[in-house]
């Protein structure tokens, strides 16, 4: 089976390829490198053994897609190719809207046109806004969100729900991710974001290694056990297994369009990463409580049934696993 995966070389991206090529599909990768980088394409091979048909363009040119569909019997898509940094969103809302939802609209009709309707899509907890309960379920409202990364998300889910429903021959699996932390054991993937890290994880890795003086843990007064955000953190490649499952699934049922909470269904809080970050890897974390941060929630974490009962999907690591990972990737590679 030959599955086209847009934003390859990415974060989850990446990782996922490995996982499809373990499970003996054919990969044939898209990506413009405008969040990575083309050495990740030789990890991919030495983690696998196994190489990758890549195509090096964007997902907006239409003609570049079209070619991949001729050139290759595409049998379905994974589609992580988006830009995702909350902030930035804000800031440059149109780049936003023209590569997380234009992309896909384009990707669309060109699978529309060669008859590919296989798609699975990176989606987000963020779709959820402000949830008005956890654990969060599937069917929990959505809308509400707070910046324009979360509603390109929230806009696509929208469009591939009116194109399921103009057309039932499709088959959709949207993936709402959590909090995705963590590297590749081997240390040759990982998160590299550019310029100072906005997310936890990448900015905790950091201050370990002293390229940052100190972590600013933002709020210590929302209403959990110890005051600061709580959020699901998934393994990278537990979410890159997620993945295949979602295919199988797919490939299973045929026809539908299905949505899943991929997350442990665990909440930790800022702080108890913090500290299991400095007893897994032995060393302190420097920070200072600050601020809330414009637009946080208190507390998001999956209700993760859906996903283990029709996708037979559990996350395998544990948190420990997930920190040190983070530390070894940040440690071996800058
Ligand atoms: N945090 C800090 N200090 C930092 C960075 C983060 O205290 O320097 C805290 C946040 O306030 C929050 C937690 O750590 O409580 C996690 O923050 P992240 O920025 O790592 O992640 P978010 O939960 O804000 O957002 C992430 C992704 C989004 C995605 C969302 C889904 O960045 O793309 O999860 O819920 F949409």
């Amino acid at each position: 089976m030959k599955v086209l995966v847009t934003g390859c070389c990415g974060y989850i991206g990446s990782h996922t390829c490995v996982e499809l090529l373990d499970n003996n599909y054919e990969v044939i990768g898209l990506d413009n490198f405008s969040n990575s980088k083309k050495e990740v394409l030789d990890k991919i091979k030495r983690i696998t053994s196994k190489s990758i048909k890549f195509y090096e363009g964007n997902m907006l040119n239409e003609e570049l897609l079209s070619r991949i569909f001729v050139e290759n019997k595409i049998d379905a898509v994974i589609d992580f190719a988006a830009y995702k940094a909350v902030g930035e969103s804000i800031s440059i809302p149109i780049d936003y809207y023209i590569n997380n939802v234009s992309s896909v609209l384009i990707l669309l009709k060109v699978m529309k046109k060669y008859k590919c309707k296989r798609l699975v899509f990176s989606s987000s907890a963020t779709v959820y806004g402000t949830p008005n309960k956890v654990p969060i379920t599937e069917d929990s409202p959505i809308g509400g969100t707070t910046n324009p990364y979360g509603t390109s998300k929230l806009m696509v889910e929208h469009i591939l729900k009116d194109v399921y429903k103009s057309d039932p021959t499709w088959d959709i699996c949207i993936l709402r991710y959590f909090n995705p932390i963590g590297a590749h054991s081997s240390s040759l993937l990982g998160e590299n974001p550019n310029g100072i890290p906005a997310n936890l994880l990448p900015y905790i890795t950091r201050v370990a290694n002293g390229k940052l003086a100190e972590l600013s843990v933002f709020g210590d007064d929302y209403d959990t056990k110890d005051g600061t955000g709580i959020r699901d953190y998934i393994h990278v490649v537990d979410l890159a297994r997620g993945h295949i499952k979602a295919l199988q699934k797919l490939e299973k049922e045929k026809k539908g369009l299905y949505i899943y909470n991929l997350g442990t269904g665990t909440g930790y809080s800022v702080l108890d990463i913090v500290r299991t970050f400095e007893k897994t890897n032995d060393m302190k974390i420097k920070y200072r409580i600050a601020p809330r941060r414009e637009g946080d929630v208190a507390s998001c974490y999956a209700d993760p049934s859906k996903a283990r009962e029709e996708l037979g999907f559990e996350c395998e690591k544990t948190l420990v696993d997930m920190l040190k990972d983070a530390w070894n990737f940040e440690k071996r590679n800058f």
